[in-house]
């Protein structure tokens, strides 16, 4: 079955990679809309909290919706970031991208969670970064890793940025209210993404290409 396809029916498992502010909901939006999700994040402790149906993050009222989905066996995670890219179709980077000291964008979350996807990623997959960086990262910092699987970017896997502009913790502005920014390796698969996120926001926006998308936030 096409990848679209299983966007469009909702057979697609999401993987998201880090449940922190914007990534726990972000998994839970998905899992809430009918999607399977594996939660993937290198703390155990929040791992073995949330597959016991509980929440680490108490400030985003989220408890009862992260109970539901973990319940309904729609949302489970890992700490095995390969394994979890394996079973899944849809792959979305949401790790901190933290400022050194010295005032550097800190990509080393994006570089491991790279490395960790290369172990699993198969064909006709898709990568989404979503964490905030600077135009260049999605195709010269994180491909080539992804890359290393011996797999090639719009060839057979897709790749994206659909970078996060929403705050947490915004009553009045859930991640479903605000508009996304979509830009694909190649236009369908800037086309195949904005089927994914169609599900879980009001309104999508495609722009001609990644860079562009990584410039918009
Ligand atoms: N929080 C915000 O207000 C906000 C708003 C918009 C965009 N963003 C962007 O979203 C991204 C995520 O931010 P956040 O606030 O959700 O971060 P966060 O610190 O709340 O959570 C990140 C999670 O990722 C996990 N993690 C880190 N490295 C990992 C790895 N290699 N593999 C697996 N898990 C890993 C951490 O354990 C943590 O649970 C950042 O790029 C940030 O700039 C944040």
């Amino acid at each position: 079955m096409e990848l679209a396809e299983k966007f469009n029916n909702k057979s697609a498992v999401v993987c998201v990679i880090g449940l922190g502010y914007v990534g726990l909901p972000t998994a839970v939006s998905f899992a809430e809309k009918g999607f399977r999700v594996i939660g993937a994040d290198k703390k155990k402790q929040v791992v073995d909290l949330i597959n016991r149906g509980g929440c680490h993050l108490k400030d985003l009222n989220l408890d009862e919706r992260v109970k539901k989905v973990v319940q309904d066996k729609k949302l489970t995670a890992t700490a095995d970031t390969a394994e979890a890219t394996r079973k899944s179709d849809a792959i979305l980077i949401i790790v901190p991208t933290p400022v050194t000291p010295d005032k550097r964008p800190d990509l080393v979350p994006v570089i491991s969670s790279g490395e960790d996807i290369a172990k699993g990623l198969g064909k006709n997959k898709l990568v989404v970064l979503e964490s905030t960086v600077y135009p260049g990262v999605t195709e010269d910092v994180l491909n080539p890793l992804l890359e290393k699987s011996g797999l090639k970017a719009g060839v057979d896997f897709g790749l994206a940025h659909c970078p996060e502009r929403y705050n947490p913790g915004d009553s009045k502005h859930s991640i479903g209210d605000v508009v996304r920014v979509i830009g694909g390796i190649t236009p369908q698969w800037g086309e195949t993404t904005k089927q994914l996120y169609r599900h879980i926001v009001k309104d999508v926006f495609l722009v001609k290409d990644i860079k562009t998308a990584e410039a918009a936030r």
